[in-house]
Formats: structure tokens, sequence, C-alpha cells
């Protein structure tokens, strides 16, 4: 018996528990012995059924995604035991009942479809998320589900990658029945009808009632690529989902897997997976911080003061409300105060319009948020969230208050942006109680917490912060402490670049057109409005005497904020506004052509690959020297950083893995380039020239 399953002959059917933790996932290893152990259990003469279930939490979170690797130089899908395993258990002359609890996802699903019969639990959940790793379906799923399902809804299932509630796959038909009772329990009795009834195997590759017609699937396809255009933009896998799906209706079985498995192959060559595979890894990966460990004492928090009832403010209340953790929220006046509890319940109120809260949750939130003005209010919270304006002057007032009243071990954090951590915190006696936790507008729904460690937090605060990060249902990252840490650090070059190019020749609309193009969520000059180019002047105002004379400085930035063009909130920036579209703007061309004129800048065509260039090697450049500073500990931290913070394509990765895909060389030599052409800001990376030298990538460097 192989430790990656059990198996188990209670009276005369036989029980396939997958014992692989966490999740149970299907590794080669363990398809062999499934596949093996059902063997064993069709020749022994006092069996008669088979159960294939899953141990622990859950039946399976589909094949080992860590083994895509090394399948990618695989011709055939043979050499895939998982394939052989499904079949063997389709071909199986004795009936093979899936028991399922937990998840059943993309080769868990499979296997469970490959079985003759599907019991589950009424909270289990079932899916194909394949296509949020650039892939399809690759071991017969996308024709075994449109056999029980049908193709539209099959097809739909693949690309969206949802999580089917196990009552609606039921009604579906992807699973045969629910119990409410003890899985293994009722999956037995289940067995024993069927065996009773002398019910044969029933092979769902050989259903062909539910198929459909070619020309009506043909349309309902159709729909559903228009559908997924929209939604999942530049990405390629939700489309080859589809076509992989279509054949299921287009000739036999084994012509629909071969089909199958050929675009499968493609799939995962693609740079969109290996871009995929890194953020899904890398999201589990940044929860991980070298010295903090499950032993790492942790604070309690069961409750929170936020200082600040703004925009950020408000959001970060809603965020730690949705949490269950109750807020006291301290403002400077009762009039910002009531108006910013308003604005909190206009928000949830906008989630009730849409039918996603009852009025009666709004309520019972509304309960948790208390205000003040007076700082000895808040002199009990277990962690106070500081969330003013961004000014070093006012946040070490506030953090000289917050040392003044806040009771011994409350964490003090800041939700400052970009400043110096270390020197809010040496205004208080206690910087080994400061930390940053910046997060990410509207705070209530991005899903980015940038932590920020100084240099005397202690490991009790960081480990409380990771912690609390999963609690507010945040992706958290931990940076070190230097200008505008991670994220913003590198948007400053990104946005940098993004306006040289139009005082040299690009539009608004072309800069943020192909950056749209190249999948970021918005253009950086659509960011600017939304964010407000007052707040980047302010930040700017912090930086400027840092800037050595001479370098050259975005010209028209500045401008715009002296003609009252804020962005987005008053109708005006980089563009005007009808209502929230955007429209270019005549007068801020003018306005970029006389800044270029003055300054003695030649216009010419920028081509679109040149602006992709100068914003994305220009940060992945700044990215290498966050991590040779050790700010970032690995470069997945600053992808994640981008990929839940800054609206960067999950399918590139990130911006470090994206350089890694283009080549360190290719970016090495384009900097060299741009070094020529427009000087200083264009100094490589000492830790770019050495991986391009090397041949090396930003993932596969470490600090040691
Ligand atoms: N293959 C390999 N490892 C997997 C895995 C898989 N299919 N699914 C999860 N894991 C690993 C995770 O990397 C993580 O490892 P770590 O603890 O070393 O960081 C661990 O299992 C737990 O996963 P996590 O996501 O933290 O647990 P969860 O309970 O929050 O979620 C799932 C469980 C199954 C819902 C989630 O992990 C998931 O969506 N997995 C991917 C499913 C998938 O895409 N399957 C199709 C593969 S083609």
């Amino acid at each position: 018996m192989s430790e990656l399953i059990q198996v188990e002959v209670r009276d005369d059917v036989t029980v396939i528990s997958l014992t692989n933790p966490p999740v149970n996932a299907l590794s080669q290893a363990v398809c062999r012995a499934v596949f093996s152990a059902v063997e064993d259990a069709a020749r022994a003469d006092d069996v008669c059924a088979i159960i294939i279930t899953g141990a622990g939490k859950t039946f399976s979170g589909g094949a080992d995604i860590s083994e895509f690797g090394s399948l990618q130089q695989s011709t055939s899908d043979s050499e895939f035991p998982i394939h052989s395993m499904i079949n063997g258990i389709e071909n199986c002359s004795k009936p093979v009942i899936a028991a399922i609890h937990g998840n059943a996802l993309g080769g868990g699903l499979e296997t469970a479809i490959g079985c003759h019969y599907r019991i589950a639990v009424a909270d289990a959940r079932v899916g194909f998320p394949e296509v949020n790793l650039g892939l399809i379906p690759g071991a017969m799923g996308t024709q075994r589900l449109p056999r029980l399902c049908g193709l539209p809804k099959a097809a739909e299932i693949c690309a969206s990658g949802e999580m089917i509630p196990a009552r609606v796959a039921h009604e579906l038909g992807i699973i045969d029945r629910i119990t409410d009772g003890d899985l293994l329990d009722d999956a037995h009795e289940y067995a024993r009808e069927l065996v009773g009834m002398g019910d044969a195997p029933r092979k769902t590759s050989e259903i062909t009632d539910r198929l459909g017609d070619i020309a009506e699937n043909a349309i309902a396809l159709e729909q559903l690529r228009k559908v997924v255009s929209k939604r999942a933009r530049g990405q390629e896998s939700p489309f080859r989902c589809i076509e992989a799906v279509e054949a299921a209706g287009q000739g036999s079985f084994e012509d629909g897997s071969q089909n199958e498995f050929r675009i499968f192959a493609e799939c995962l060559q693609s740079t969109q997976s290996q871009g995929l595979i890194h953020a899904f890894f890398g999201e589990r990966a940044v929860s991980k911080v070298p010295g903090i460990t499950k032993d790492t004492p942790r604070r309690p928090v069961d409750s929170a003061a936020v200082i600040g009832a703004g925009t950020m403010g408000g959001g970060i209340t809603m965020a730690y409300v949705n949490a269950g953790i109750p807020v006291i929220i301290k403002e400077v006046s009762q009039e910002q105060l009531e108006k910013g509890i308003e604005r909190i319940r206009q928000t949830y109120g906008i989630s009730v319009k849409r039918g996603r809260m009852a009025e009666a949750d709004v309520d019972r939130k509304m309960t948790m948020i208390t205000g003040t003005t007076d700082y000895a209010r808040i002199s009990d919270a277990d962690i106070i969230v500081e969330a003013a304006f961004e000014g070093m002057d006012l946040k070490k007032q506030i953090f000289g208050e917050l040392d003044r009243i806040a009771k011994p071990g409350a964490i003090l954090a800041s939700n400052t942006s970009t400043l110096d951590i270390d020197a809010i915190a040496a205004v208080t006696g206690r910087p080994e109680s400061v930390i940053g936790h910046h997060f990410f507008s509207p705070a209530n729904v991005m899903k980015l917490l940038e932590m920020v460690r100084g240099k005397e937090t202690a490991d009790d605060v960081i480990a409380t912060s990771m912690d609390l990060a999963k609690r507010l249902r945040k992706v958290g990252v931990l940076v070190g402490n230097c200008f505008g840490f991670v994220g913003n650090r590198m948007f400053w070059p990104y946005q940098r670049e993004a306006q040289f190019v139009l005082e040299e020749g690009a539009t608004v609309a072309q800069v943020d057109n192909a950056h749209l193009q190249f999948g970021m969520a918005m253009g950086p000059h659509a960011v600017s409005d939304l964010s407000g180019i007052d707040v980047f002047w302010r930040i700017n105002q912090e930086i400027k005497d840092t800037i050595p004379i001479g370098m050259r400085q975005p010209l028209v930035s500045d401008r715009l904020y002296e003609l009252g063009h804020y962005g987005q909130k008053i109708g005006a920036g980089w563009y005007r506004y009808e209502g929230r579209n955007a429209i270019p703007d005549p007068e801020v061309q003018q306005l970029i052509e006389s800044c270029a004129a003055e300054a003695g800048i030649a216009r010419r065509d920028v081509s679109d690959e040149e602006i992709i260039e100068r914003t994305m090697f220009s940060m992945a450049n700044e990215g290498a020297l966050i991590l040779q500073e050790g700010i970032a500990m690995r470069s997945v931290d600053i992808d994640i950083v981008y990929l839940y913070g800054y609206g960067f394509p999950a399918w590139r990765g990130g911006p470090m893995k994206y350089a890694d895909t283009v080549g360190l060389k290719k970016v090495y030599d384009r900097i060299c380039y741009y070094r020529e052409a427009h000087g200083f800001w264009w100094e490589p990376a000492p830790l770019l020239r050495e991986l391009a030298e090397s041949g090396g990538t930003f993932s596969g460097w470490s600090a040691s």
C-alpha cells in the first residue's frame, strides 16, 4: 500500500482514500497508486464496488501543479499517469463511485467524472480552475463534462474557472446524489443499491444524449466568447477552453480528447500559463516570512481604531468590520467624523442595491463602527491604523499622540504610501510596535496589503500583521523601508516615463491604450486622474529636494495641478470627464506641446513598443535595485504587489516575471540603449547587469 493513498475493504466495497495533504493533489505517484489499487480491487473476488474519496478536508485540489514544469516536454497523453488512472477507473468492470467533500477541482473533478457515479456532501464544490493557470482541463475533462451537463454549460464552467456548489452541480447532472449524512456511509449504501440493481458501470465517455446540436452549440459558444472577451482581456486560456469543449460536440470522444491534449500542451508551453502559475505559487509564497513561524508569538487583535475618516480611513474601517473586528474612528472634527461614517453607510448601501448585502447586514456592520474626536477614547484599541494625509509632519504629530495614549502592546500601524516608517516610529517610545500597513484604494476592495517593516519592528508585530492580512481577506506582502517601499517606488519610474514619452511626441490616449493592450487594468494617466493629480503633487513635494539638480523631471503634471486639473473627482485631469467617461482634452495636448517646446524637446513619433519598454523596463530596473537593497525579499514579492495593488495582468506574472520572460539580457541591452538616449535615469542596476551577463533570472535569484 502506498502512503499517498489508503485502501480499505469495508464489507465488500474497496475504499481508496487519497492521502496527499494538504489538498490531495494528484501527483504522478498518487495517480499510479490509485490506478494500481483500482486494478487490484477489480481483480478481487470479494469486492463488488469501489469508492474513491479524499482523506482530510477535501476530495482533491487537482493535478499537482508543481509537476507541470517537468511535463512541458511530454508529447503524448499516454505519458500522463492521470490519463491512465482515469481511463483505468472508467474501464473498471465494477462500479466506481466518487465520494466528494471539500473540493473536487481540476484533475480532481476529472477523476470524479471518470468514475461511474458521484455522491457529494452539500457544501462540497466542484470546478475547473485550470483557466486561472493559463491552461485548460487536460485529462479529458473538456470531453466528459459536456456529456454530463451539455456543451454550453461545460464551456462556461471551463472558461470561468468558477467553483460550483454541489447542489448546483447536482441540478446540472454533474453529481448524481447529494447527502446531508455521513459521506462514506451513504456512498456505501449507494454502492450496494447499484450492485443490488445490477447496474453496470456507466461510462461518462459513452454518454451522447446531452451533447446537443452542433449549430445551436455554435450560437451559444459564440455568445460565451463575447462575454469572455470582456471579462478576460488579453488572456488566451478561456478561449482555448471553449475551443476544446466545442470539439466534444463535433466528433468522437477519442478525437476530442486528442484535440484537448494538443491544446493543453500548447497552453502549458505558453508564457501566459508560466506567468499565472508563478502568480499562484507567488501568492502563497509571500505569506512565508523567513524567521516568522507558527510559534512566533502573536498579539491579540479584537478591536481597532482608525485615524481619519477620509476615503482611505473609511475603506480600512470597512475591511476591519467585514472581518468582524469593531472599529472606532478618530477624526479632528465632529462634522468630518459624521461625514466619513455617512460615506461608509452609503458605500454599504451600494452593495445592498447591487444585491450583494442585506439591509440587516448593513445595520449590524454599522453598529460595529463608533466615532470620536478624542484620542483618549481609542486608548484601548489592540491596533491603531493611521490613515491621515500623506505628510511627514502630520504623521509625526499623530504618532506622538498615539504613543501617549495607546495601551502597552497595541500595534501602531501607518497607512503611509511612501514615507519613512523609521522616522515615524522614532517619535514614539515604542518603535518595535510600529509598522506600515499600506492599503490600496478602495481599501475595502483591493486585495493588496503592503506591510512595511521598520528597523525595530518586532517579530510578533510582523507575525500578527501577516495573520491579520488573511483575516482582512488581503494578500499581505512584507517589504522593507525606503521611499515608496516596493509599490510606489517602482510606480515612480513607470509614471515618469509615461510622462516623458508624452513630451517626446506620444498622446495621453496612445500611452494609456498601449498599456491597456499590454493588459494593465488602466493606463498610467487614467490612474493618475483616479488617484488625484493633487495627491501625486503632494508626494512630489516630499521628495523634490532629494532629486539631484539638473535631472530631467516630468513637466506637465505640476502644470496640471496649478491649473486645478486634479483628476476625475473634479472632471478634469489628463482627460476631461463626462461622468466616468474619459475624453481626450485638446487643451492638455496643447499644454504638453508647449511644455515640450519650452524645454527644447523635439517631438517625434513614439511607437507603442517604445512606450511599453520605457515604462516596463524602467520599473524592472528599479525592482532590481529594490531586490539588491533587500527591500523586497524575493522577486515574487514585487510581482504580487503589482498583481494585487496596481492592476498588472496576472497572466504576465508581474513586472519582474515579465522581464524574465522578455529575457534579462534584452532588458539590460535596451536599458543601456535608453541610457545613451536619455541619460542618468537609465543607469542599469548592478543586479540586472549581473543576471544579464550570467544568463540568470529574477525569479531564480536569491539574496544569499
Ligand atoms: N498542486 C500542487 N499544490 C497545490 C495544489 C495543486 N493542485 N493546490 C494547492 N496546492 C498547495 C498550495 O501551493 C499550498 O502550498 P503551501 O502550503 O506550500 O503554500 C497548499 O497546497 C495549500 O493551498 P492553499 O491554496 O493555501 O489552500 P486553500 O485551502 O486556501 O485552497 C484550493 C485550496 C485547492 C482551493 C486552492 O489551493 C486551489 O485553488 N488550488 C489550485 C486548484 C487548481 O488549479 N487545480 C487545477 C490544477 S490543473
